[in-house]
């Protein structure tokens, strides 16, 4: 019988492989050999001594990788969790700043130290975000670690060493987290792009267990900001608001969390003429194509607005008398208030039952997961501004 790899923006949780005759309704892309195939090619150099790279196997210049290697089970991932660990890893570097393809390499860089606050983790696959080529394109250089810069704040994968005053993980669990506390301010120096990352307790959460590695990696930093941006606007059970550019990475899950952990009575969101049913299968009440209608002109008031788009000047038109709007970027308007997002274990914690219900769904961008050998091309898709969800690297073996 033939037998389909189904991707989907849901990226179901199990990502079993689907018999031909179940895939009738499902609104999927359908492919049958989907691959993340590098279009780019690896600048390898390394940055450590030869006698170092020596030890270390090449790396194949281009990989073809089955997107079903991706959804390593998490079982799978810890019976292999108590691997020797080496001295040097497989990493995506950037010595300057610049654009992806000018200053991006592939190459060998040490294995982080772990202090005793913090864990080793074994990457299995990795998160972009918009910081990640803003940061790597010297936007933050005032406040930004030394480079070279192993780029990446979201990671999942499995704990292969913990330090001396970690009480609340052990080698072998399968976790999560946004590396960086502070997106801006002193982000970690390596980052996720790699085959293991540092990280402390704290910002970790255990892996909900209906998800795969690649969809893990997709939440941490964008849950986080969605889940803090509501909290600091202080929407209500019942309250209404308004998400702009409700399908990508931060907003696809604003408007899950809206509805499903606040209770919001209405959701509207706006996005392009294509992602109109993205928004209403993730629950929008109501979904505004913002290339044929101008939310500020409707006559809909709302007691939020999460702007991640960058326009607080429109969205302060259409918050009610003593609501909230919330900008992740751009320019502030008052009422309008700004903030940067601050990686905590205990969020990911909070938003774990509904993970595991299946209430917020991972949303992952249907151009991937990339390959670990196309972070260039994840990056290049990423910087367009038109992705659906969120985007992903993985696996990273
Ligand atoms: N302050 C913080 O702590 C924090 C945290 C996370 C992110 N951010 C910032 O927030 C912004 C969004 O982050 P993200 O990860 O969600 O980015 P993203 O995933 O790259 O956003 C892409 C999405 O934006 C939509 N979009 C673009 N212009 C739009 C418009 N005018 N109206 C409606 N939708 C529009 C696109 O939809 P279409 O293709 O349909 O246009 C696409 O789906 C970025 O600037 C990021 O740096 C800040």
């Amino acid at each position: 019988m033939e037998s389909v790899i189904v991707k989907s923006p849901w990226q179901c949780a199990s990502s079993r492989t689907l018999e031909s005759r179940e895939l009738g309704s499902l609104p999927v892309n359908r492919t049958g050999n989907l691959l993340a195939l590098s279009s780019s090619s690896c600048a390898c150099a390394p940055i450590c001594s030869p006698t170092q790279r020596n030890n270390l196997g090449t790396f194949p210049r281009r990989r073809v990788m089955p997107v079903v290697r991706a959804e390593v089970s998490q079982e799978t991932a810890t019976r292999v969790s108590s691997m020797t660990i080496p001295s040097l890893q497989k990493a995506w570097y950037y010595e300057e700043y610049g654009s992806a393809k000018d200053v991006l390499k592939f190459g060998e860089v040490p294995v982080p130290e772990v202090q005793p606050d913090q864990v080793l983790i074994k990457v299995h696959a990795a998160a972009l975000n918009p910081v990640d080529f803003k940061r790597r394109l010297g936007k933050f250089k005032a406040s930004d670690s030394p480079l070279p810069t192993v780029p990446g704040y979201d990671v999942s994968g499995v704990i292969v060493k913990v330090g001396s005053k970690v009480t609340s993980f052990k080698e072998g669990d399968s976790v999560y987290a946004d590396v960086s506390e502070h997106a801006l301010d002193g982000p970690k120096q390596w980052g996720s792009i790699a085959q293991y990352t540092a990280v402390e307790e704290k910002l970790l959460g255990l892996m909900p267990k209906n998800l795969s590695f690649a969809e893990a990696a997709s939440l941490p930093l964008a849950i986080e900001t969605a889940l803090e941006g509501l909290e600091r606007a202080n929407l209500k059970e019942g309250q209404t608001i308004l998400v702009l550019a409700g399908a990508g990475g931060v907003g696809s899950l604003a408007v899950q969390i809206a509805k499903h952990v606040f209770g919001a009575s209405l959701v509207a969101a706006t996005a392009s003429t294509s992602k109109l049913e993205l928004l209403k299968q993730l629950g929008a009440d109501i979904a505004i194509d913002y290339t044929k209608q101008k939310y500020e002109d409707l006559p809909e008031r709302y007691d939020v607005v999460f702007d991640a788009v960058g326009e607080c000047e429109k969205a302060v038109k259409v918050v009610k008398e003593g609501g909230s709007v919330v900008a992740l970027t751009g320019a502030v308007t008052p009422p309008g208030f700004r903030f940067v997002v601050t990686s905590k274990g205990e969020s990911l914690s909070k938003l774990k039952p509904y993970l595991e219900s299946g209430k917020i769904k991972p949303v992952i961008d249907p151009k991937g997961p990339f390959g670990f050998d196309s972070v260039i091309d994840a990056f290049t898709y990423l910087e367009t501004g038109r992705a659906t969800g969120k985007v992903v690297i993985a696996p990273i073996e």
